[in-house]
């Protein structure tokens, strides 16, 4: 997720030229304190919650982003109709990544309801 600096711009007390490249770290954003109380905790039903960018801002928002939603809703329903708890039996890990804040592996229980 990198852009090109088409014009001189100041972002705070740094000068971006125009033609150097700027690097967007969304996952850093919703960790913002400035904008986030506590922001590395998840907690879902935070006021303000529906500020994250996980799925970017401006004109690149992710197209696929309503589709994202639902197959992540659609996957805890048919969890949870299942299941009653998803235990982590092990201390997760993480991949090494600028891109994906993504897991290597995380083993769980699944308790039936
Ligand atoms: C949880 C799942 C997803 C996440 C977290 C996610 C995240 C993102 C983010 C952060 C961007 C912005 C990239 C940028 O600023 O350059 C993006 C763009 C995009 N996403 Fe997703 N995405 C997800 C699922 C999907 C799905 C399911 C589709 C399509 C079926 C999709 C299609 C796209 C497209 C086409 C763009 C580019 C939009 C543009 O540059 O105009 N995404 N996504």
């Amino acid at each position: 997720m990198r852009r090109n600096c088409v014009a001189d711009t100041q972002v705070g007390d740094k000068l971006i030229r125009a033609g150097d490249k700027v690097v967007m770290w969304y996952v850093s954003g919703n960790r913002d304190e400035s904008h986030f109380e506590d922001a590395d905790r998840l907690i879902i039903d935070r006021p303000n919650a529906r500020s994250h960018v996980s799925f970017g801002y401006g004109i690149h928002r992710c197209m696929g982003n309503r589709l994202g939603e639902m197959q992540l809703r659609i996957l805890w329903e048919e969890l949870l109709a299942r299941f009653h708890c998803v235990e982590v039996v092990e201390e997760p890990t993480r991949i090494c990544s600028n891109f994906v804040k993504g897991y290597a592996s995380m083993p769980v229980i699944l308790h039936p309801h």
